[in-house]
């Protein structure tokens, strides 16, 4: 059986103290239901949780006091600035999360695309940024719903895809560790799931961009998740699709039952 990545999103939800407590709640769950202990034990589950920069330390922190980041439960920033330090109001570097031992990142999610206007050159930086400063880049990439209308979905992978893994120095321990996120802008929050197939499609269509730019040996292997109004009732079908390993959930992440109920079936 494949193992299945579970991440999390929460957005500009959660404070300190929520995030705390979503982390207790999880790790009370994890007491309660030994299917979930075990897909953790048996590396069968990975779950990563993004909350927002105010929480990740204290997330961290009792992510550790409570051992789960001993099984397989790790947090990740939604975003960072690709410099160490400098004049950058509002910025928070690659350094800083460090710092907190927080080793993951979202790059380029639409909202970040979209709302903030990051360009893919921009994406790119971040990436490489990542990649050299031992943060694990979760790459997302997605069409639009006026790019699906237009028949555009593929271009725009493609070019997302291509221009932020151009030029990335061919190291495999380095490469090796980026996990992409395939999610239609249109799927995001509104409730409307792509359907299982036409997310496959993209999925398997950005493995072979991935190969088409650092070849199959890297591609084979690469992590590709599904994002965009991923809940219990549509996940299975959507990680049963042979090209997708895993989900990236917002909504249905905030509270700990919805989250795991979205892995229960392969317990
Ligand atoms: P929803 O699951 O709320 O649609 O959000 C998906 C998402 O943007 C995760 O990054």
């Amino acid at each position: 059986m494949k193992k299945i990545y579970l991440y999390g999103n929460w957005k500009m939800y959660k404070g300190i103290e929520q995030s705390e407590n979503f982390i207790n709640d999880l790790g009370e769950y994890m007491e309660d239901n030994s299917w979930l202990r075990q897909m953790l034990k048996n590396d069968r589950l990975e779950i990563g949780l993004f909350p927002s920069f105010t929480s990740l330390a204290s997330a961290q922190k009792v992510l550790t006091s409570t051992g789960l980041d001993k099984m397989n439960v790790h947090i990740g920033s939604q975003n960072f600035y690709y410099e160490e330090k400098g004049a950058f109001t509002g910025e928070v570097s690659w350094s800083m999360l460090n710092e907190i031992n927080c080793n993951s990142s979202l790059i380029g999610h639409s909202e970040r695309r979209h709302i903030f206007g990051e360009s893919d050159e921009m994406i790119s930086q971040k990436l490489r940024s990542a990649l050299s400063n031992g943060i694990i880049p979760v790459l997302c990439c997605g069409e639009t719903l006026e790019e699906r209308e237009n028949g555009e979905t593929e271009r725009v992978v493609a070019r997302q895809i291509s221009t932020s893994l151009q030029d990335l120095d061919n190291n495999k321990s380095v490469v090796e560790n980026i996990i992409y996120a395939y999610e239609p802008v249109w799927a995001i929050g509104t409730g409307r799931s792509a359907m299982p197939e036409d997310a496959e499609d993209v999925c398997r269509y950005t493995r072979k961009c991935i190969s088409s730019v650092l070849g199959e040996k890297y591609s084979g292997n690469a992590k590709i998740l599904y994002g965009g109004s991923v809940k219990s009732s549509n996940a299975e079908s959507l990680l049963n699709q042979p090209d997708i390993d895993g989900v990236l959930v917002g909504g249905a992440s905030l509270q700990v039952d919805s989250f795991l109920d979205i892995v229960k079936s392969f317990a």
